[in-house]
């Protein structure tokens, strides 16, 4: 934890694609869990528009990323699949943008095992104990988010599926782009 707030006050936040911090994220979940996909056992759907633009630091949102990722697809591993269900296990992403042009916001939704009001209220607050083990993933991504002008929530149903609601600052005119000039700047000021 104290290495994330030396990251969260070093932060650097740029203009960022979210698509393209969505498939670097993706890259990135644990390799356990991408045979799953890659196998076609569990199908991932990146629907977001590329033409949404974020402002945001690439590697402390993409760390929030990787955590809510592990964490629905390893709901959906968690669910299993009985012989009687159907159900095709997704794990879909998709955004909008809030009508103000302030945020955008992520879903990522998945048909995993779910959790009840208390568990979600357990796993944002940290320490969350379900398998013997202790996870602080939930409560480090929301605090990546935060400090970024940015949050984390989830809305859930016990058997169904969990939605992991991700809200980030939209990058706007003025804010810093990715590939700066580089320096030392001409005396002109070009
Ligand atoms: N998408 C989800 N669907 C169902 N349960 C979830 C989901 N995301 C989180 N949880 C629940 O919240 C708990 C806490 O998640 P968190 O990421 O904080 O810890 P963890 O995954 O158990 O361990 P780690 O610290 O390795 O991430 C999980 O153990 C799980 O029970
Ligand atoms: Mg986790």
């Amino acid at each position: 934890m104290i290495e994330h707030g030396d990251r969260v006050k070093n932060q650097s936040r740029k203009q960022h694609s979210l698509y393209n911090l969505l498939k670097h994220s993706l890259a990135e979940i644990d390799v356990d869990k991408k045979s799953y996909i890659l196998d076609g056992m569990i199908r991932v759907d990146n629907n977001t528009s590329k033409d949404i633009v974020v402002y945001v630091d690439f590697t402390l949102t993409q760390e929030a990323f990787v955590n809510i990722l592990n964490n629905a697809i390893q709901a959906i591993l968690n669910k299993g699949n009985t012989s009687n269900d159907t159900t095709e296990n997704v794990l879909s992403i998709t955004a909008e943008t809030t009508d103000d042009r302030r945020y955008a916001t992520v879903y990522f939704e998945d048909t995993g095992i779910g959790m009840s009001e208390e568990q979600k209220n357990h796993a944002l607050r940290g320490f969350f104990d379900t398998k013997g083990h202790k996870g602080v993933g939930v409560l480090i991504s929301r605090v990546l988010l935060t400090a970024q002008d940015g949050d984390l929530d989830y809305r859930s149903k016990e058997w169904v599926g969990t939605k992991a609601i991700v809200t980030l600052p939209l990058a706007h005119e003025g804010d810093k782009p990715k590939i700066v000039a580089t320096f030392p700047q001409s005396p002109k000021g070009e």
